[in-house]
């Protein structure tokens, strides 16, 4: 993984950065289909809903939001070029009070588009941020969030056996079970080696 700054990062075949509002269509793509949303809550209902989503981001110390956009081999970046090309996904971090958890933790979210389903992305930008995710804590997180732990989380419904999967693959291990909103049965994921201390 080539880290090109603290905030923007590339893995073999993916480049990360800060999610923007100029982001919102290609998010909106992702984040208003049934099918990416199922696990989740509802499909944003219009473009509106998307913008509100992503200035959270822009707007909270304490969560870090990327689009996640395909290496081009004809550049030298995505970032060099007017139009940025797809996005294909998206990744965040928030730092969340946990159900049955008595302590706020950093919660891990992911969300990408079906026409990329089962290309190993997921996977890879999620392996990509675990091993910057100490950089990301102290230069962009830490500062307003003192005292906090810098633990990193993930949760899956127990039916997602793909978002289960992308954890297992990143070095996360089953920390506990609970029942979600409307009972569904979700797992609770911690990642081992992501210490920021
Ligand atoms: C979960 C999600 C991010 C996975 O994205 P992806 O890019 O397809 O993931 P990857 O290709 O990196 O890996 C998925 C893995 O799960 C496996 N998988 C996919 N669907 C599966 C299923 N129904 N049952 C079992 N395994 C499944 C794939 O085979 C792959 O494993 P492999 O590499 O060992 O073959 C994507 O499906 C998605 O955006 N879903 C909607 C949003 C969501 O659920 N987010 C997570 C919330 S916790």
């Amino acid at each position: 993984m080539e880290p090109i700054s603290p905030l923007v990062f590339r893995t073999e075949r993916l480049e990360l950065r800060p999610l923007v509002d100029s982001d919102a269509e290609g998010m909106y793509d992702i984040r208003s289909r049934e099918e990416t949303m199922k696990h989740r809550k509802v499909p944003d209902i219009d473009i509106s809903d998307t913008r509100e989503w992503i200035r959270a981001f822009s707007t909270s110390n304490l969560k870090v939001g990327y689009a996640v956009r395909e290496i081009h081999t004809d550049t030298i970046s995505v970032s060099d070029k007017e139009d940025k090309g797809r996005i294909v996904g998206s990744l965040y971090v928030g730092l969340e009070r946990i159900k049955r958890a008595d302590h706020l933790r950093w919660e891990l979210g992911y969300t990408f588009h079906p026409d990329f389903w089962g290309k190993g992305y997921a996977t890879e930008a999620v392996q990509g941020l675990v091993k910057i995710w100490s950089r990301i804590y102290e230069l962009v997180l830490a500062p307003t969030a003192l005292g906090s732990t810098t633990e990193l989380i993930a949760i899956a419904r127990k039916a997602n056996k793909a978002s289960i999967n992308v954890l297992l693959k990143s070095g996360f291990v089953q920390i506990g079970e609970f029942l979600g909103v409307y009972g569904s049965e979700c797992v609770l994921f911690g990642a081992v080696n992501t210490s920021a201390t």
